[in-house]
């Protein structure tokens, strides 16, 4: 066994132990180290100069993860004016988010179009109402390549089995209405799923995708989305996506492409998860250990509120365990079942997980849980939100966000 968090010194000058008291537990540890690493490698995956790569903040949009993105010069997509107003917030300049919008109201729209951001429009509906509000506009539009891909059928977001895109065969429909409000669509993008190891199926879609894009006569953009995976099994080995390989084949189709569409278009990804899932961790603590008939059960502090990935899409978190600042990595292993504490029997974090020997008082470590982890988290329960820390380069934590108080509980009502 190894310890990826001592293998890549993950809590830097820290000790793990001290983290935990200084902050309490559960709590989000960073590292920027990895996570610029991360970003720089997504930027290197189209060799084509005017490649820009917008950062999904739906993944996390802790405002200093944000500014790191910023810092490293990318851009961002939004999926709600929420979203549009924390990357404002942030810095980003309106020219650099992209709101991808899907079943929105008109407000919603306007709020894109009153702070000039660049709307994407995902259905027929859905451009005849902007064409209506802001007729002559700017705008982009997704469509489905007819391929997706993804860990779990809730996360594909394109073939025949999802409410996103614009497909194939309404493209005409689309082209004609958006002409009858005289938008100019000056982008296309599609977001094919969530967590593919292996690029095939992406690039199948790819190959689609831009056959359909070669039906919009003014494009400036494209942008291929995201979806990369990340190794969450890799105490086990798991390796890793071959962004080389990758690389490599997306640059020739896109160059290929290029040439035949004949104008200056720029290309975007949107990948997420890539860029964050392991840049974090929890850090939770044993509190009980029992034996429920023939199952052990480990009792913890990081409950369904604070990860929802394990009870939502049956996912996988590599756990590391903790003493004394120590990751136990000898000694016997034996099958527990890890759990929350909340008051649901689906609170689960690792089911039939095999472990070192653990005992109560110990630090469970929760690898890759930079991505959909805070930004799914909830105060279901009345259970209070973590607070989460940075390791910066100089290798020293701060706060980032601060731990909820009972009191932020009671801040909406009237
Ligand atoms: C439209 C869109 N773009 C980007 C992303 C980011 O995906 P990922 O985190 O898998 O890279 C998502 C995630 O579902 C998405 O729906």
């Amino acid at each position: 066994m190894y310890s990826y968090t001592e293998a890549c010194r993950f809590f830097g000058d820290m000790f793990p132990e001290d983290l935990a008291r200084r902050y309490g537990t559960p709590l989000y540890v960073y590292n920027e180290a990895i996570l610029r690493e991360r970003m720089r490698e997504m930027k290197s995956i189209l060799k084509d100069d005017s490649f820009t790569v917008n950062y999904s903040i739906k993944t996390n949009s802790n405002l200093s993860i944000l500014k790191i993105a910023l810092d490293e010069g990318l851009s961002a997509d939004a999926m709600s004016p929420g979203e549009i107003h924390v990357l404002l917030e942030a810095g980003f300049p309106s020219e650099k988010i992209f709101y991808v919008a899907n079943n929105v109201s008109e407000d919603e729209m306007r709020y894109a179009i009153d702070r000039n951001v660049m709307i994407s429009l995902d259905s027929v509906s859905q451009i005849e109402r902007f064409g209506k509000i802001n007729p002559g506009g700017r705008c982009a539009i997704r469509l489905n390549p007819g391929i997706g891909a993804g860990h779990h059928a809730k996360v594909v977001t394109a073939g025949k089995k999802t409410k996103f895109a614009v497909a194939d065969i309404d493209i005409d429909t689309a082209i004609e209405t958006a002409n009858r409000f005289a938008l100019r669509i000056v982008g296309v993008n599609q977001h094919i799923g969530s967590h593919f190891m292996d690029s095939k199926k992406f690039l199948e879609a790819l190959s689609n995708f831009l056959s359909l894009a070669e039906q919009f006569e003014k494009l400036e953009f494209v942008d291929f989305g995201g979806g990369f995976g990340i190794p969450y099994k890799k105490l086990s080995g798991e390796e890793r996506f071959d962004i080389e390989e990758f690389s490599g084949k997306l640059t020739v189709m896109v160059r290929e492409w290029k040439k035949k569409y004949g104008r200056n278009v720029v290309f975007k990804s949107e990948p997420g998860r890539y860029i964050a899932a392991e840049s974090g961790i929890i850090l939770g603590r044993v509190q009980t250990i029992k034996h429920n008939y023939s199952d052990k059960y480990i009792g913890t502090d990081v409950g369904m509120n604070v990860l929802i990935r394990p009870s939502m899409y049956n996912s996988w978190h590599d756990i590391e365990v903790y003493r004394n600042n120590t990751p136990i990595l000898d000694g016997d292993v034996e099958e527990v079942t890890v759990v929350g504490n909340i008051c649901e029997t689906g609170d689960i974090l690792a089911a039939r997980r095999l472990l070192p020997q653990i005992e109560e008082g110990d630090l469970i470590c929760v690898l890759d849980t930079g991505a959909y982890g805070y930004s799914m988290a909830s105060s279901y329960n009345n259970r209070l939100r973590p607070a989460e820390v940075m390791i910066g380069m100089d290798g020293k934590e701060r706060l980032i966000r601060r731990r909820e108080t009972l009191s932020d509980l009671m801040t909406l009502f009237p």
